[in-house]
C-alpha cells in the first residue's frame, strides 16, 4: 500500500511538516509540526499547526502518531497542542533522554523535570518497527545534528529530519550541544546505502533566491549533487567543512524558547500564581 502525503511549509520558520496516511478517513502520522511563536511579543499561535489540523479534518484522519525527528531549536513543536485536539501518541528516539540531560542544567530545570523522556508516550528503538493504519514504518537512529535525530521510513519515503537538506543546501549544523558532524556523516550513509529512487523528505528549507522551496528529493539526487555529502567526499573532508561553516552561524533566533519547550515534548511550563506561563532565558550559557 502506497502512503499519502501532504506537506505544510511554515514560512517564519522555514520548516515543512509532513502528514503521511493510509487512506483518506484512515489513519496519520504527524511529523514536525510548528507552534508559531513571536519571540518580541511572546505570543503563542496555532496558524501552521491549525492548517495540518484543517487537513486532518478535511481528510477524515485518526491521527495515530505525532512524530517529532529531534528537539529542534529553529521552532517550537505543537505536538502537545496538536495532541489535543486530535489525540495521538507522541514520539520521539530514545536518545531524547541525553538532550534532556544536556539542557536541564543550561535551563537549571530541577529535580522535577525528568531526563528520561517520559514527557512522551513513546520512545522509539534505532528500527523499531510500528504501524500507520495500513502502513509499516521504520524508525531509524540518525544522529549528528543532535545526539538524538531519528529518520522515519514509511512506504517508499524516508523523513529525515534535519540529517540532509536539499542537494544544493547540503546539511544542517553539527555545533548544538551533542551535535557530532562524524557522527552525520555515518547516518547520512546509511540513508544514501538504501534504494537510489527513495525519495527523501526535508525538515527545512533554505533555497537559493534561483529557486522556490522544496522539500522532496531522492537517494540519486542527493548521492550526484549533495554539496556536502555527494558521492566521494570522505568523512574527514565533511568533518573539516562543516566545522568550518559552522564556525561562521550565528544561534538560530528561537533555539532558547523552543528547546526548552520542545525538551517538554512541546508543552509549555507551567502556569505561575499569577496563571502566565513563563519561558527561561538563561544568561551567557549557549
Ligand atoms: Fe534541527
Amino acid at each position: 500500500m502506497q502512503p499519502q502525503l501532504a506537506s505544510f511549509f511554515d514560512p517564519a520558520t522555514s520548516t515543512i511538516s509532513h502528514v503521511v496516511y493510509d487512506q483518506p478517513g484512515g489513519q496519520a502520522a504527524i511529523i514536525d509540526p510548528v507552534l508559531d511563536y513571536d519571540a518580541t511579543s511572546g505570543r503563542i499561535a496555532h496558524g501552521s499547526a491549525g492548517r495540518v489540523l484543517d487537513f486532518i479534518r478535511q481528510q477524515d484522519l485518526s491521527v495515530q502518531w505525532i512524530l517529532e525527528t529531534h528537539a529542534h531549536a529553529d521552532h517550537l513543536s505543537a505536538a502537545a497542542w496538536l495532541q489535543q485536539q486530535a489525540g495521538g501518541r507522541m514520539a520521539i528516539g530514545q536518545g531524547i533522554a541525553q538532550v534532556q540531560q544536556l539542557f536541564k542544567g543550561i535551563f537549571n530545570l530541577g529535580d522535577d523535570f525528568p531526563c528520561d523522556g517520559s514527557q512522551f508516550d513513546h520512545l522509539f528503538a534505532d528500527g523499531e518497527v510500528f504501524p500507520i493504519g495500513r502502513l509499516t514504518a521504520r524508525a531509524w537512529f540518525v544522529p549528528g545534528h543532535t545526539p538524538a535525530d531519528m529518520a522515519y521510513q514509511i512506504g517508499d519515503m524516508v523523513f529525515v529530519g534535519d540529517t540532509l537538506f536539499m542537494p544544493d543546501v547540503g546539511s544542517a549544523r553539527c555545533d548544538f550541544p551533542g551535535g557530532n558532524a562524524a557522527m552525520l556523516y555515518q547516518s547520512v550513509q546509511k540513508l544514501l546505502s538504501l534504494p537510489d529512487d527513495t525519495r527523501l523528505l526535508m525538515c527545512h528549507d533554505y533555497p537559493p533566491p534561483t529557486r522556490p522551496i522544496a522539500w522532496q528529493s531522492t537517494v540519486a539526487e542527493q548521492k550526484q549533487h549533495n554539496i556536502h555529502l555527494h558521492g566521494g567526499i570522505s568523512q574527514s573532508e565533511f568533518v573539516a567543512l562543516r566545522q568550518a561553516r559552522d564556525a561562521t552561524l550565528d544561534l538560530p533566533q528561537l533555539i532558547l524558547p523552543a528547546i526548552q519547550v520542545n525538551i517538554r515534548a512541546g508543552q509549555l511550563p507551567a502556569a505561575e500564581n499569577n496563571g502566565v506561563r513563563y519561558l527561561k532565558i538563561p544568561l551567557d550559557m549557549l
